[in-house]
């Protein structure tokens, strides 16, 4: 199997590092981080309860969530990553699963018009662009903008009124809320597992005149 451990930590948030650790790989390898859908299915059907939503993957690497969550029947789902090795792999692999779409796009810079998605999911994406080195209590300020203009991006492309961002990660409250606290929405935090821990952030996006009525 290839060495793709990165000789330095901050090369995870390079695009050359992600190209390359792909081309090194075999073309049908798959890896998934922190967890697998059927890890968190349990976790995610019911803050997901419509399967036609309209789902937007960021940085999907070559993880099989989207492919597990399509073969559960949310379809709907358009994959991103900045990687053109990934991306054509993963079409590849996934070509009898024609609903779904994969995009080469920075996370940072979304071409999506306003308003498109119901949901947007981040599994370690935001984690890869805050490897910079640095202080993680006080993070370069290279770091803070990546992850506001992910951000930023989200939630100009979540639907007005009742959409979700879902971010899993192994990062703590303490270093994430900072990025996930905006006006007109709500966050809740779920942390999975019993001896290390991971969070799932519920980032609801509500109207400009506050929540919807129920
Ligand atoms: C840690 S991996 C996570 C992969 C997958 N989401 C998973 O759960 O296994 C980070 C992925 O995000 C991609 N990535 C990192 N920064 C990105 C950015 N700014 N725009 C688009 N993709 C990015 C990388 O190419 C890589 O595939």
């Amino acid at each position: 199997m290839a060495n793709t451990v990165p000789a330095r930590n901050e090369e995870y948030s390079t695009q050359e590092y992600w190209d390359q650790r792909y081309a090194q790989e075999a073309e049908e390898a798959t890896f998934d981080w922190f967890k697998k859908y059927e890890d968190v299915a349990h976790l995610l059907r019911p803050i997901l309860p419509v399967k036609t939503a309209r789902i937007l993957m960021l940085g999907c690497g070559n993880s099989t969530l989207s492919e597990d969550m399509y073969d559960d029947g949310y379809t709907n789902i358009v994959n991103i990553d900045y990687s053109p090795v990934v991306i054509e792999r993963m079409r590849a692999r996934n070509y009898h699963r024609p609903e779904m779409q994969w995009l080469v796009m920075d996370i940072r810079d979304l071409t999506f018009e306003d308003d498109s998605f119901d949901v947007v999911i981040d599994k370690g994406t935001m984690d890869a662009m805050m490897t910079a080195k640095g202080d993680v209590w006080d993070p370069p300020q290279q770091v803070i903008d990546d992850c506001a203009k992910e951000v930023d991006e989200v939630l100009r492309v979540l639907r007005v009124g009742d959409s979700t961002f879902l971010y899993l990660t192994f990062g703590q409250p303490h270093f994430r809320r900072r990025y996930l606290t905006r006006p007109n929405t709500t966050l809740e935090i779920q942390q999975i597992g019993d001896a290390f821990h991971y969070y799932l952030y519920i980032l609801r996006n509500w109207t400009e005149y506050g929540f919807p009525p129920v």
